[in-house]
């Protein structure tokens, strides 16, 4: 393994940092309150081909992989952690299409969402299953050559922007394997945007309630077969929690960064309060947990990029980076005090947006379910 970037790496990474330096960070901390997207951000992103990095050429992406891929979301969620997950979530999308799609859905489908002309998401949460995703209640009932959807999903990001959105609703009978996943469009008759969440934090990113009401959706947009559904939504999970982990770095490293700077410039008792070993050996700690957790994010990555089974170390490295992502912003927000706790520096809205990230993707304790089921399972 080794620990220095490719040329090719480096490259993605500097772009990505570039634009979020350039195009993201001067509007973010307005934007944050007034809970603004823009999209047209995302189509600039698809302009520089970091929309689609591990998506397959023919398929209009860079072709690349998620070690490139986690260094463009490690950049964007420096700067603002919407615009990191919004790219995820789109790669949610794209991954269930990919993995599991027919190649006519991967051809009609996959490149505008590469292109970043499209944006996607992911819709499996309900009111009533959220961690416990197999027992989602949706229906989808085939009727000719149309399935009609019936039931309110919840949590759905950027399901108002989004073009194509993965759905999961029930085909059979009770548990997982009675799910099944489908291709929505946007504009689908019977479906609908309900109520938008307002959240702690995370607030360029919206979140919104979808809801079907006898939605009909053509039965050439079942991805697989019926009842492949939890499958395509948890391998395409799998998949995604490398990139809440690479989310958490750059969150983590920008919390770091202030932590750091104010620590060298903040003078108490007439020195820099970088001096008192109280506040280094802090920082001391947060430097290592970030390194840490962007070995094993890294790691998950490799693994994937060398197809090997990478789903255990996955968990491990996104319940390892978001925890290390809540304690270092928790941290940050210390050292500045009273500072911290304004809104006058960022590092308050790391907190917010760490906290997210324990729980998006699969809360830290399903993770840790995960985990221990790897270790004591044949
Ligand atoms: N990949 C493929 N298949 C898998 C799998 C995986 N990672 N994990 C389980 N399966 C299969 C199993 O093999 C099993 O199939 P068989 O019966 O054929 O063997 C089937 O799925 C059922 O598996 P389990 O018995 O393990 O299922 P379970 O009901 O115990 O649930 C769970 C497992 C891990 C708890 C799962 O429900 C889970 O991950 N829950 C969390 C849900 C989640 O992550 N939600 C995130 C919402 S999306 C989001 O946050 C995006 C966003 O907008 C930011």
């Amino acid at each position: 393994m080794s620990f220095q970037n490719t040329p090719m790496q480096q490259e993605v990474r500097e772009l990505a940092r570039r634009f979020a330096q350039k195009e993201l960070l001067p509007f973010v901390e307005q934007d944050e309150r007034d809970e603004r997207f823009r999209p047209e951000l995302i189509g600039r992103l698809g302009e520089l081909g970091l929309t689609g990095v591990p998506v397959p050429e023919e398929y209009g992406g860079a072709g690349m992989g998620y070690q490139e891929y986690i260094a463009v979301i490690e950049e964007l969620a420096a700067v603002n952690t919407g615009y990191a997950i919004s790219v995820a979530v789109t790669g949610l999308a794209q991954m269930c299409l990919t993995l599991f799609g027919s190649e006519e859905q991967k051809r009609k489908y996959i490149p505008r969402l590469a292109s970043g002309q499209g944006i996607g998401a992911f819709a499996l949460s309900e009111a009533s299953s959220g961690s416990d995703a197999g027992s989602l209640r949706t229906t989808a009932r085939l009727d000719g050559d149309h399935y009609v959807v019936n039931g309110t999903k919840l949590w759905i990001t950027q399901g108002d922007l989004a073009e194509t959105i993965i759905l999961m609703a029930r085909t059979g009978g009770p548990g997982p394997k009675g799910v099944s996943a489908f291709i929505l469009e946007k504009g689908t008759p019977g479906f609908r945007t309900g109520k938008r969440e307002k959240k702690m934090g995370w607030n360029t990113s919206h979140t919104y309630e979808l809801v079907f009401e006898n939605a009909r959706i053509p039965a050439a947009n079942l991805i697989g077969k019926e009842g492949d559904g939890f499958k395509v939504a948890l391998r395409a999970l799998d998949n995604g929690r490398i990139t809440i982990g690479a989310a958490a770095l750059g969150i983590s490293r920008a919390a770091l960064e202030v932590a750091v700077n104010h620590a060298k410039e903040r003078e108490q008792f007439g020195k820099p309060i970088s001096e008192f070993q109280g506040v280094s050996f802090m920082l001391a700690d947060m430097a290592t947990q970030l390194d840490a957790a962007r070995l094993m994010v890294q790691r998950a990555a490799a693994l994937k990029d060398e197809k090997l089974p990478f789903s255990t170390e996955a968990a491990m490295a996104k319940v390892f980076a978001t925890d290390s992502a809540m304690k270092i912003t928790t941290d940050a927000v210390q050292i500045l005090g009273g500072s911290g706790y304004t809104q006058d520096f960022p590092v308050e809205r790391y907190m917010r947006e760490a906290k997210v990230m324990q729980i998006v993707e699969g809360t830290n304790q399903i993770q840790r379910l995960v985990i221990g089921r790897a270790l004591t399972q044949k």
